[in-house]
C-alpha cells in the first residue's frame, strides 16, 4: 500500500499545516494545496509555474527530457506509424481502435462534415480581409445555436456527438475562412477523402478543376495534424476548461480555446517565426538578428517553451517532415528552410540559448511545411486550431465526464485602494 506522505507548511506567525503530497503515474509529485484556505492564505502563481489545474491521463510531457506522449504512446512513433483521425480516438477514448473500431470512427466523423447551408452566411457578414482565425473565433462559437439538440453537457451522448461535430466541422469552416479570405468559392467536403486529404481539397480545389492532391503532402499535413493534437495544460486548453467549467457548451469552450490559441506566445507563433525568417531574409543575417535576441530587442519565434527544456520532440518530427515535403517539391534548396537550420544552428551553440535552456520548439519549422504545401502565413493558427480541436474536447470531456469538476475560480493578491468614502462630483 502506499504511504500517505505530507508536507509541512508552517508560517512565520507559528501556524502550521500538513498537505498531503500526491503522485502521478509519471512526473513529479505535487502537493495538495486545496486546504490551504483553511488558514487564510493562498498561493500566489499568476502564470501556473509551479501549479497543476487538474489531473488528466491524456497527455504528459517531461520538459527536461525532451519527451511527448499521447495515452502513453511517444509523439514520435504516432507521427510515423499512426494517422491523425486514429490519434484522435486515442485522445478521446484513452485506446488505439481496432480495425472495426478505427473504420466505424472515420465513418461517423465523416457523415459529420457538412455545415449548416445557413452558415455559409455568418460569412459574407465578416470584411473580406478579415484574418481567418477571428472568423473561426466567431463561426465554430456560433455552431453552439445549429445544435440544441445536444447542448446537454451531462449526457455522454450528447457530449460524444458534439466532439464528433467539432471534429468534422472545424476543418469545413477553416478552409470557408481561406475561401471567404481570396474570394473563391467554397467546396463542400468530400467524404472520400482522408482527414487531411478533404482539409486540403476543401482549401484547393476550385469548381473548374479536378483536383489530385500528392500523398506526400497530404502526409506531411496529417503529421502535423498529430503533432499539435494535444499538449497538456497549455494556455489554450486551460482556457478550455476554465470556460468549460461554468457548464458552458462546448461549442463555445472550443471557441473561447481558438482565441486564446491566436496569440505569438502560443499558436500564433508559427506565423510568427515565419515572418521572422522572411524578415531576416538571408543568411547573413543570422548573427546580427542574434545579437538582437540577446540584446533582448525581440524573441526568437519558435524557439523556448514554458515546459520543454530540452528539444521539443514535435520540432526535430517537424525538421524531418520539412525536409521530406522540400524534397518531393524539388524545393532542397529552399532559402528559408538553410536560413532556419542556420539560425538553429548559432543559436544552439550560443551561451545565451545554452544558458536559458531555450530549443526550438514545434512552429520553428511548421511554418516552412505549411507554406511549402501553399498553405497561406494568415491560415497558419487556424491549421493549429483544426489539429488541437481534439485535444480541447478530449480535455474538456475528461473534465466534465469526472463528474467531480467545480467552477474554476482562482484568487488574487488585491493591491488596489483600500476602502475609502464616496466624495460627490463637485467635491472632486
Ligand atoms: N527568444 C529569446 N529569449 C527568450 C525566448 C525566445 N524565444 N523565450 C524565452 N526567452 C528568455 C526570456 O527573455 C527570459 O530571459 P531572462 O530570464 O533573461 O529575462 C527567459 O528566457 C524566460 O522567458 P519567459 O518568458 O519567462 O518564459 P515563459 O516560459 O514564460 O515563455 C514562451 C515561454 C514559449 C512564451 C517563450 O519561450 C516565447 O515567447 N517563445 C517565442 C514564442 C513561441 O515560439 N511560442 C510557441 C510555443 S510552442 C507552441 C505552443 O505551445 O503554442
Amino acid at each position: 500500500m502506499e504511504k500517505n506522505r505530507i508536507a509541512t507548511l508552517t508560517l512565520d506567525d507559528g501556524r502550521s499545516i500538513e498537505l498531503p503530497i500526491m503522485s502521478g503515474t509519471l512526473g513529479p509529485d505535487v502537493i495538495d494545496i486545496r486546504n490551504l484556505g483553511k488558514l487564510g492564505i493562498f498561493t500566489y502563481d499568476p502564470a501556473f509555474f509551479s501549479t497543476a489545474s487538474c489531473t488528466s491521463a491524456i497527455t504528459f510531457i517531461d520538459g527536461d527530457a525532451g519527451l511527448l506522449y499521447y495515452r502513453g504512446y511517444p509523439i514520435e512513433q504516432l507521427a510515423e506509424h499512426s494517422d491523425f483521425l486514429e490519434v484522435c480516438y486515442l485522445l478521446l477514448n484513452g485506446e488505439l481502435p481496432d480495425g472495426g473500431q478505427k473504420a466505424e470512427f472515420s465513418r461517423r466523423v465523416t457523415s459529420h462534415t457538412m455545415v449548416h447551408d445557413q452558415m455559409a452566411r455568418f460569412f459574407s457578414g465578416f470584411r473580406r480581409d478579415a484574418h481567418p482565425m477571428a472568423v473561426m473565433v466567431g463561426v465554430v462559437g456560433a455552431l453552439s445555436a445549429f445544435y440544441h439538440d445536444s447542448l446537454d453537457i451531462s449526457n455522454p451522448e450528447h457530449r460524444d456527438i458534439s466532439a464528433l461535430r467539432m471534429l468534422a466541422k472545424v476543418p469545413t469552416i477553416a478552409a470557408m475562412a481561406h475561401k471567404y479570405y481570396i474570394g473563391a468559392p467554397f467546396m463542400y467536403p468530400k467524404n472520400k477523402f482522408g482527414y487531411a486529404e478533404n482539409l486540403m481539397y476543401m482549401m484547393f480545389a476550385t469548381p473548374a478543376e479536378d483536383y489530385i492532391p500528392n500523398p506526400v503532402l497530404v502526409r506531411a499535413l496529417d503529421r502535423i495534424l498529430i503533432l499539435h493534437a494535444d499538449h497538456e495544460q497549455n494556455a489554450s486548453t486551460s482556457t478550455v476548461r476554465l470556460a468549460g467549467s461554468s457548464g458552458a457548451n462546448p461549442f463555445a469552450c472550443i471557441a473561447s480555446g481558438i482565441a486564446a490559441l491566436w496569440g505569438p506566445a502560443h499558436g500564433g507563433a508559427n506565423e510568427a517565426a515565419l515572418n521572422m525568417l522572411i524578415e531576416i531574409g538571408d543568411v547573413s543575417r543570422v548573427k546580427e538578428y542574434v545579437q538582437g535576441v540577446k540584446d533582448k530587442k525581440y524573441r526568437l519565434m519558435g524557439f523556448g517553451h514554458r515546459v520543454y527544456k530540452n528539444m521539443d520532440p514535435r520540432a526535430a518530427v517537424m525538421r524531418q517532415t520539412c525536409y521530406e515535403v522540400l524534397k518531393e517539391l524539388k524545393l532542397e534548396n529552399n532559402k528559408l528552410f538553410e536560413l532556419a537550420m542556420e539560425l538553429e544552428r548559432v543559436a544552439l551553440s550560443d551561451p545565451y540559448f545554452i544558458d536559458h535552456k531555450l530549443y526550438p520548439n514545434v512552429d520553428f519549422y511548421s511554418g516552412i511545411v505549411l507554406r511549402a504545401l501553399g498553405i497561406p502565413t494568415n491560415m497558419f493558427t487556424v491549421i493549429f486550431a483544426v489539429a488541437r480541436t481534439v485535444g480541447w474536447i478530449s480535455q474538456w470531456n475528461e473534465m466534465i465526464a469526472s463528474g467531480d469538476h467545480k467552477i474554476s475560480r482562482p484568487r488574487q493578491l488585491y493591491r488596489g485602494a483600500v476602502k475609502r468614502d464616496y466624495v460627490p462630483v463637485k467635491k472632486r
